[in-house]
């Protein structure tokens, strides 16, 4: 097997992943620097009203230390208990899946659709048992899944909803966007999403009253508005971690979101460029194109080909980046080895493959990439 080790960034090179930087992001965490709260303080409170308006719903939004802890949290806040069962995507970030692994709980691999790589309703439909009391989604690469199906199964067995939206900040299902839609969304800021914080997440909670138990979770369990009220001798009844977000973190989330539109509108462009360029390429297909009734976030572009590690060789030849990404999780052995029975993933797990898409391309990159696909391998 051929490794491709990560490439340099210059000139001549198109990197699979970049940081965008906000212009101001240096200035307002600068400015962070020198007030009182650098850890948890205003700063995380602001970002959490204002991500609440823009992608939200006006729902209460609780910053976190990174997108795993906010899906650890969502699982705690969901009340899984050791023995339950979750429907989980067999094909993600082992994120997703690890926090099961320390709460007890049986993740319950569900196969991809083979057009999308998102979770396949019907694999989960065909999952529940007695135990399951939870459907994990991820939307892939930042297309949404199949919302409606997969909470038609919810309402019929009374499951809690996770959406793991850690690629889809902008996506939106049928006129609503990723973040007003289930029980709880858990967004990502780390470094290479479309918000960065260097590392950080967002959870959206659905259930109003459950807003105060996730700020004492995330903070040990204990009531830090009540503790800097003055009261300090107050008891722990539940357990907490620290899960909590810095004020210099959400000071770059602040900045990123004066800047999302704009990030969105070019990324959402180099997609519909490597859809364009890639349309009449007969041994190529983009994963998730040709959706009307949801946008995609366009964080990633993935297609999928023949003799994959060929291309990947070509494109190396021509200073371009791609990788996997993500694999299966069942190759891991913590999560008890690989599976039979995942028809798709199987017929797709040597064939899919992730290609440069972040803000420091233009489209001329994308044509470049593209017309790199277009002379074969
Ligand atoms: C699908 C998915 N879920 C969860 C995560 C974890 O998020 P974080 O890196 O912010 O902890 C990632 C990757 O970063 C991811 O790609």
């Amino acid at each position: 097997m051929n490794e491709f080790p990560l490439m340099e960034t210059s000139k001549e090179n198109i990197v699979l992943f970049h940081p965008h930087m906000p212009a101001k992001a240096a200035a307002m965490v600068t400015e962070v620097m020198g007030t009182r709260w650098i850890g948890q303080g205003p700063k995380v409170e602001k970002f959490e009203e204002e991500f609440s308006k823009r992608f939200g719903g006006g729902r209460t939004c609780i910053s976190i230390g990174s997108g795993t802890d906010a899906l650890h949290l969502a699982y705690i806040l969901a009340d899984l208990q050791p023995g339950d069962e979750v429907i989980t995507p067999l094909f993600t970030c082992t994120a997703t899946n690890i926090p099961f692994l320390y709460m007890g709980v049986k993740p319950v691999f569900a196969d991809v659709q083979a057009h999308t790589l998102n979770i396949d309703p019907e694999d989960v439909r065909r999952k529940v048992t007695s135990k399951t009391r939870a459907i994990v989604c991820v939307h892939y690469g930042g297309l949404p899944c199949d919302m409606d199906e997969l909470q038609a199964i919810a309402d019929e067995h009374n499951l809690k909803i996770i959406e793991d939206a850690a690629h889809a900040v902008g996506a939106s299902y049928k006129g609503r966007g990723v973040g007003e839609i289930s029980d709880f969304t858990m967004f990502s800021f780390q470094a290479i999403k479309h918000i960065t914080t260097g590392d950080g997440g967002m959870l959206v909670l659905k259930d109003e009253a459950l807003a105060d138990k996730a700020r004492r979770v995330r903070w040990f369990g204990i009531d830090r508005r009540a503790k800097q009220g003055g009261i300090w001798q107050n008891d722990i009844t539940e357990i907490g971690y620290k899960y909590q977000m810095t004020d210099i973190a959400a000071a770059m989330g602040l900045a990123a979101l004066e800047e999302i539109d704009a990030v969105l509108d070019l990324r959402k462009a180099l997609l519909a460029e490597y859809e364009k360029g890639l349309a009449n390429c007969r041994d190529v297909t983009v994963i998730g194109a040709g959706y009307t009734d949801r946008v995609h976030a366009a964080w990633m572009c993935t297609v999928v080909v023949e003799r994959r590690e060929a291309l990947q060789a070509k494109l190396r030849e021509h200073n371009i980046e791609s990788a996997q990404v993500h694999y299966r999780n069942d190759r891991y052995s913590i999560f008890g080895g690989r599976q039979s029975g995942h028809v798709n993933m199987d017929a797709l797990e040597d064939k899919y493959l992730v290609l440069p898409l972040h803000t420091k391309m233009t489209v001329g990159d994308v044509q470049r990439v593209c017309a790199t696909l277009r002379e074969g391998w």
